[in-house]
Parts: C-alpha cells; structure tokens; sequence
C-alpha cells in the first residue's frame, strides 16, 4: 500500500463527498424543509446558502478532478494516452472526467442562472406564486435533477473503476 495513493484518494473521496453531498443534501433534505416556509423567507435562505457554497465549490471541484487525473494516471494503471481509449479503465476515467467538466459548468452556467430566474420572478400581493414563478421554479427541479443524473454517471464510474473496469 502505497501512502501517496492513499493520501491522494483519501482527499479526492472527501472533496467529492462535499460536492455530491452538498447536492443529495440540497434535494433530500434542505429544497423539501426550506419550500414549507414563506417565499422572502425561502429567498433569503437560497442566498446565503449559494453565497457560502459558491467560492467553495469553484475550489473543490479542479481539486477532486487533479486528484482524480493523478490517481488514474501517475498513481494509476493509465500510462500512456492510448490507455484511455483502448482499455475499460481508461474509458471509464475519461467519461469522469468529461462529466466532471460537465456537471461543474451545467451548475453555474444553467441552474445559476435558473435559480436567479426563479428568484427575481414576481410573486402576487398575498406573497403567492404567480405562473412566472411557478414556470421558473419548474425549469430550477428539472436542471437540477438533470445535474443528479452527472453525478449517479461519476459515482458509477468510480465504482466501476474500483473493479478495473
Ligand atoms: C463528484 C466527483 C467525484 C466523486 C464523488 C468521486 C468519488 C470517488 C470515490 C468514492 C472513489 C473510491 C472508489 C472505490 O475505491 O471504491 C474514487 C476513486 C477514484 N476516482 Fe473519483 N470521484 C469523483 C470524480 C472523479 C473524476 C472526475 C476522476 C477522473 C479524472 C476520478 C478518478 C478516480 C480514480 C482514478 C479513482 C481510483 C479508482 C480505482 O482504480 O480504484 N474521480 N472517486
């Protein structure tokens, strides 16, 4: 057992569970609480929350895919560019890390912007929904459970990869 290996994978599984964990946990637990509360409430909880995971997500995400990019390469069985197209392994490597790049600009280039949307969108004098807001709201789930399906494709990549696949 090599303890490079292990400190390099030790750190690339923990950033991933931030990251994925921050998703699953948005859905599962926070989107369901939060959506019982009133609207400007919901708002303000929404903004605080991208303020903080932002920054933090733009740093986390080239962390997990270098590290990634190292155990499969120099700490790895992929040794030469030919690998990653003609071996099982290789294959599986590249559609992670395609799919890392994809999820990465899916979250701040389509459901960034939807969720702006879904916030700058009217609500109606009693603080009720207008169809505006409910159009933006449906358009935020469907983004975000599209992002859900890149990360179910990277962990079954890292799964596969952990049978030499
Ligand atoms: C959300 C992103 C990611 C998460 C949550 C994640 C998670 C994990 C986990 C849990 C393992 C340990 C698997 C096991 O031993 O059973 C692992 C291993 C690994 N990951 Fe990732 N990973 C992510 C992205 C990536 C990307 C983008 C790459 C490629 C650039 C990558 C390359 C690898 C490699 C090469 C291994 C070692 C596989 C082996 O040979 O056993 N990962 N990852």
């Amino acid at each position: 057992m090599d303890p490079i290996t292990v400190a390099v994978q030790w750190l690339h599984v923990l950033l991933g569970i931030v990251w994925f964990g921050y998703s699953l946990a948005l859905a599962i637990f926070f989107i369901p609480a939060v959506s019982r509360l009133s609207i400007p409430t919901q708002r303000e909880i929404a903004a605080a929350l991208g303020d903080r995971a932002k920054p933090i997500i733009d740093v986390i995400v080239p962390i997990i895919a270098i590290l990634g990019i190292i155990r499969g390469t120099l700490l790895g069985p992929i040794d030469s560019v030919a690998e990653v197209f003609t071996t099982a392994y290789g294959v599986t490597w590249l559609v992670a890390l395609v799919m890392i790049v994809v999820v990465y600009l899916w979250g701040r280039f389509v459901i960034l912007p939807a969720v702006d949307r879904l916030n700058a969108a009217p609500l109606t004098l009693d603080g009720t929904p207008t169809p505006k807001m409910e159009t933006a709201l449906t358009r935020a789930k469907q983004v975000t459970v599209l992002e859900l399906l890149g990360f179910f494709v990277i962990f079954t990549c890292m799964i596969l990869m952990r049978f030499g696949l």
